[in-house]
């Protein structure tokens, strides 16, 4: 029987998540979306709640929590300020996840541990100039050299570029082998040959940071491996697959902090005699924003019941992350559109929604690859 119920626990996160979001993080956003500064104390302070490694063992550092834990945070975290929450969602879904996966023990306790617990954090390397959308097309080069290797290259549109301290990243370790030959290296910040490009000046999510990366040369021990060597490529897809849960819970959080603040003004805001949420203009759009962000929100909860059951997740994550994005995108617009001119200026907030609900159709996977990705899994036999 299927159940809509939330556990005590889960109930608990949303709380937790939602308090802080609205304590914490509120009061800052506008001033950081504005000079583009990074919340380093606010992402501190996820760390200490234990929302940088949610689904981690306490064994490693970690809450042990579900992934549904994981979406309910994500979405609050969102409605407010989806520039922290895609700190969190890259330290937990793509760095936390893969290590916690492919990790020794060793590299557990090197690498997981401080990440999982928040002193640390974690960046995830695949994109390179030439190499977005079609991600096996890797230019970044590994050779080996006495036991350990040397990794020569560019990586781009990294999140949390320029403040990691773990870095995951894919190289070339045999050509020949196309995909098949790439493997996953972990990075730490300050190792020689290691550099970082400027901060992007980006359309929304500007307070999270995002720049290029170098490497020239850049020496790493043959222990810093991640799974097996080729075995790259699969680990960065199988990776993504996650990841595109935290994204398309987002992506939710965004359209439903849009659809709040559209709720919110329609009661307030009188037109023609009365609240402009009697106009029937309005309520349309309402019933609409509402209608697709509820669509969302089940798209999400099953991807990460799914995930939370081991099953394969390539299409429900795929399908999540596309509508959920997508809903992001339709749902700040309309809320501009519900608030009319003061949707179109900084105090409302729903016209930095829009600018941040834009990248979610782009990141981990444009909505474009996730069509591919979404009628590949139908069609295979
Ligand atoms: N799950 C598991 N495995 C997958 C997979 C998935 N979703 N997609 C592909 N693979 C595996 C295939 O099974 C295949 O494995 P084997 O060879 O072992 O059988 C291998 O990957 C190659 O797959 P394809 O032959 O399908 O490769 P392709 O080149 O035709 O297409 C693609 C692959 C789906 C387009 C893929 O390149 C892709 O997903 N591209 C998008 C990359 C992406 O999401 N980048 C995001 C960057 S990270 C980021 O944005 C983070 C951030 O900072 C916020």
């Amino acid at each position: 029987m299927l159940s809509f119920q939330f556990s005590e626990t889960h109930e608990m996160i949303r709380r937790t998540a939602r308090e802080f979001a609205n304590d914490v993080i509120a009061p800052s956003v506008i001033e950081r979306d504005e000079n583009a500064t990074v919340a380093y104390d606010i992402i501190k302070q996820l760390g200490e709640l234990g929302f940088m490694g949610m689904m981690v063992s306490p064994d490693w550092g970690g809450s042990g929590l579900d992934a549904v834990s994981y979406v309910i945070a994500m979405e609050e975290i969102s409605k407010v300020d989806p520039a922290v929450s895609v700190v969190m969602s890259v330290n937990n879904s793509l760095v936390c996840w893969a290590l916690d996966t492919y990790g020794t023990d060793e590299q557990k306790e090197k690498f997981l541990r401080p990440l999982a617990s928040g002193e640390k954090i974690g960046a995830f390397c695949l994109s390179e100039p030439e190499a977005g959308s079609d991600a096996t097309q890797q230019n970044t080069i590994a050779v080996q050299q006495n036991g350990s290797w040397a990794i020569t290259g560019t990586k781009n549109w990294i999140t949390n570029g320029t403040i990691a301290d773990v870095y995951l990243v894919m190289a070339q370790t045999n050509r020949e082998l196309k995909h098949k030959g790439i493997s996953c290296f972990i990075v730490e910040w300050g190792t020689e040959g290691f550099s970082r490009g400027v901060k992007e000046n980006k359309m929304g999510i500007r307070s999270s940071d995002t720049c290029s990366l170098g490497f020239e040369n850049v020496k790493v021990p043959h222990t810093n491996i991640l799974g097996d060597v080729g075995r790259g490529f699969n680990i960065a897809m199988e990776t993504l697959n996650g990841g595109r849960i935290g994204i398309a819970a987002q992506a939710l959080g965004i359209a439903a902090g849009a659809l709040d603040a559209a709720v919110k003004y329609s009661g307030e805001r009188k037109a023609f005699g009365k609240p402009i949420a009697n106009l029937q203009a309005i309520q349309f759009k309402i019933a609409e924003m509402s209608t697709k962000v509820e669509a969302a929100r089940l798209l999400c909860y099953k991807a990460a019941t799914m995930k939370d059951k081991h099953e394969r997740i390539v299409l429900s994550a795929a399908q999540a992350k596309l509508f959920a994005s997508k809903t992001a995108v339709d749902v700040a617009l309309e809320a501009i559109q519900v608030h009319g001119g003061y949707g179109y200026v900084r105090e409302y907030h729903v016209e930095r929604m829009l600018r941040d609900a834009k990248i979610t159709e782009i990141y981990e996977g444009t909505s474009e690859v996730q069509h591919i990705v979404i009628a590949r899994e139908l069609t295979r036999a």
